[in-house]
């Protein structure tokens, strides 16, 4: 199995891996504008890892756009069936051929709108895998779970449930709490910290030392004016980023958040 070669997953130094997510958004010539804007912008950058996820209608049209650059691409959803009579899905295979590299599984918007459990989204990330795609996984509590005191409970449910039999190679985690998507409530750093410490622990009692090399991602109301903060914290390993992806010069700074990066 051959993953990208401008994809170091599971690298000792967890480089930063910045993620943008457009969710149901950009239209294709859209996509392409952006991607004009976006690639020479950030084609300097070495020192991280960067992923976009548009809409599945975009995937093909701007695929070629990737070749030879050091972004890749990756589809918002996948369906856990090789082919056959599943109206309306679209398999690891179909997504592999239209040039994608990631898939992102479990978002909360999948599982609270179309009832996503961890066993869907665990039989998304074998076959996804199997198929050669590299997953980002997202896990995360909603309000009233913080509320009542479930966090813990609820991430390590997810974990136990979504990566049970799955192996950490080609896989990248991200933490989004649900009251921080889209609200413009970002979780604060220490927030972040505690729960993706809490995350890596976890992923040790399943992986043990391979947990270390895991990154696991922040989302959440991310922008380039919060970015480093988040990213100073010592488990943040870099972000999946919604609404502050939409615009080139946007994502751009958020790729480039830290002086290094400013090529
Ligand atoms: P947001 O979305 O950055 O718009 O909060 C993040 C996500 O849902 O992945």
């Amino acid at each position: 199995m051959t993953f990208s070669a401008k994809i170091v997953l599971n690298n000792w130094m967890r480089r930063p891996f910045l993620a943008a997510n457009w969710k149901m958004n950009k239209t294709i010539p859209e996509a392409l504008d952006f991607m004009h804007a976006f690639l020479p912008s950030v084609a300097g950058v070495r020192d991280a890892d960067i992923v976009i996820a548009p809409p599945f209608t975009s995937l093909f049209a701007i695929a070629e756009r990737f070749v030879g650059t050091n972004v890749s691409l990756a589809a918002q959803n996948v369906f856990y069936e090789e082919k056959g009579a599943f109206t309306g899905e679209v398999s690891p295979l179909m997504l592999k051929d239209a040039g994608c590299d990631f898939v992102i599984t479990g978002h909360s918007e999948r599982r609270q709108y179309f009832h996503e459990s961890d066993e869907i989204v665990n039989r998304k990330i074998k076959l996804s895998l199997k198929h050669g795609l590299a997953v980002i996984c997202c896990i995360g509590e909603t309000l009233a779970e913080r509320d009542n005191g479930k966090t813990f409970s609820v991430l390590a449910a997810q974990i136990a449930g979504g990566l049970a039999g799955v192996a950490p190679q080609n896989l990248v985690i991200a933490y989004e709490p649900v009251w921080a998507i889209g609200t413009g409530k970002t979780a604060t750093a220490a927030q972040a910290q505690e729960a993706h410490a809490f995350i890596r622990k976890e992923l040790h009692s399943l992986y043990g030392d391979d947990a270390e090399s895991l990154r696991i991602l922040y989302g959440g109301s991310v922008t380039p004016e919060n970015i480093e903060s988040l990213m100073a914290c010592p488990d943040v390993d870099g972000a999946l980023v919604g609404g502050a992806s939409l615009t080139a010069a946007g994502f751009e700074k958020i790729v480039k958040f830290t002086r290094g990066n400013t090529l």
